[in-house]
């Protein structure tokens, strides 16, 4: 009746608030702001994408000259459905690189890490399922989850001494179980998407414990853990930060790990829509299962993906000339990105401004109350644009560079104790 009444013409389910995107409004402010008094006075840490330092995207050289060579024909045609074959067998490196996994390893080509998160939500939790991601986490799992007909909730990632909280994730991992048979849980690590945390390698090895008893107590339970790597080649050394994925195998059948890559940040391919997901399955059964499903999946919302982005990560990483250059070219932006970090870093500690535990990554965030006040003065008052989210504030110094990353601190320190 409600719905003869209101002339609306979506379903009751699909009625969205439009234009309501907190970051890419004040990303336009930014841009405005920038047009008026140019870029120099301004600090625009409202961008996720990887910038020089007077604010231009960065395009890796190694990553366009390859995708430039490509033939048009390569780069007209379809891909197949579940990722062309040179592909699917390079992406296992650009995944785990040299700490494959023990296990049954499949992967299916993805628009992005998001299409790999949408499969794994959509293949691996029920309609209605509640999917549990990190307190602070990436607003898109939420539109994702609830696109496809399910939620998401949320565990309290910090303890009291800004590390993992075991009991909160066990608490309510446990809890979801109980109710629904099966989880999906999310952890975006390492270079977490807004804190920059990551799971350290004991926290692993722990969370590998927990879910190994979990699994033989209940083997009718089904435990499957997603690893959202998206910001994983600016972690540590890259390498070094993918010593977990030997951890988190050798459990019982019931749980699964699955890897959700992006070639976004990692290849500088954000609007090319590259990525995967994978698993490392227990049996060659579950993987088999997985590759069925993936791909069904695929063919019944965006077909294929990109066959050109595709083919250059094939060229790249399966010639030993090319993979080196373009690893050289990221580890000279890795090295930008953790020195604007580390200013940051030291500035705040310098004026006593608390951030969550950051370790890598392309955001630090601010925990705060009147967040929606401070932003806005800041844009008003100091040429400064940072990002308000449900906790707190996100900077980015992935976009800033190094001399506004030290200067920034202060600026936020001073709103805080003004509006806080
Ligand atoms: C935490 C996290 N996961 C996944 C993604 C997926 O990105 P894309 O679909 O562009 O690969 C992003 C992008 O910003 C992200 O921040």
């Amino acid at each position: 009746m409600e719905e003869l009444m209101s002339n609306r013409m979506v379903i009751s389910s699909s009625v969205r608030e439009a234009g309501n995107d907190p970051i890419f409004h004040i990303a336009e402010l930014a841009k405005k702001r920038i047009a008026e008094v140019g870029h120099e006075p301004v600090i625009n840490s409202t961008i996720g994408s990887l910038m020089d330092d007077d604010g231009n995207l960065v395009a890796f050289d190694s990553v366009y000259s390859t995708f430039r060579n490509l033939k048009d024909t390569e780069i007209a045609a379809y891909a197949s459905i579940a990722g062309i074959p040179e592909f699917l067998e390079n992406v296992v490196y650009a995944c785990f690189k040299h700490h494959k996994p023990d296990g049954y390893i499949e992967a299916v080509a993805t628009p992005g890490g998001t299409g790999a998160v949408r499969n794994a939500i959509a293949n691996y939790s029920e309609i209605g399922d509640e999917v549990l991601v990190q307190d602070w986490h990436w607003a898109p799992y939420g539109t994702i989850a609830q696109e496809n007909r399910r939620k998401i909730t949320t565990f309290e990632l910090f303890d009291e001494n800004g590390n993992f909280n075991f009991k909160s994730y066990e608490n309510k991992v446990l809890e979801l179980l109980e109710k629904q048979k099966r989880i999906l849980t999310i952890l975006n690590t390492p270079a977490h998407n807004p804190t920059g945390y990551n799971i350290s390698d004991d926290e692993w090895k722990q969370l590998v414990e927990f879910y190994t008893k979990t699994a033989n107590e209940h083997p009718d339970w089904r435990i499957i853990v997603l690893c959202d790597i998206a910001y994983i080649d600016f972690a540590g050394k890259g390498e070094s930060a993918r010593q977990f994925m030997e951890i988190l195998s050798g459990m019982p059948e019931n749980v699964l790990p699955l890897y959700a890559y992006s070639a976004s940040k990692a290849m500088t391919m954000y609007g090319l829509r590259n990525g995967a997901l994978l698993c490392v399955a227990p049996t060659q059964e579950i993987a088999d299962e997985f590759k069925a499903s993936c791909s069904f999946s695929n063919r019944g919302t965006w077909s294929n993906g990109t066959r050109s982005a595709q083919a250059t990560l094939a060229k790249i990483i399966s010639n030993d000339q090319l993979r080196e250059a373009y690893e050289a070219e990221q580890a000279d932006w890795r090295n930008t990105l953790q020195t604007r970090a580390k200013a940051f870093m030291d500035s705040a500690k310098e004026v006593g401004l608390k951030t969550c535990t950051y370790r890598d990554g392309f955001f630090i965030s601010i925990p705060c109350e009147n967040r929606e006040a401070i932003r806005d003065y800041l844009a008003d008052q100091k040429n400064f644009f940072i990002v308000a989210l449900k906790k707190g504030l996100r900077f980015a110094p992935c976009a800033v560079n190094e001399e506004k990353c030290g200067r920034a601190p202060a600026l936020i320190k001073a709103a805080i104790d003004k509006f806080d």
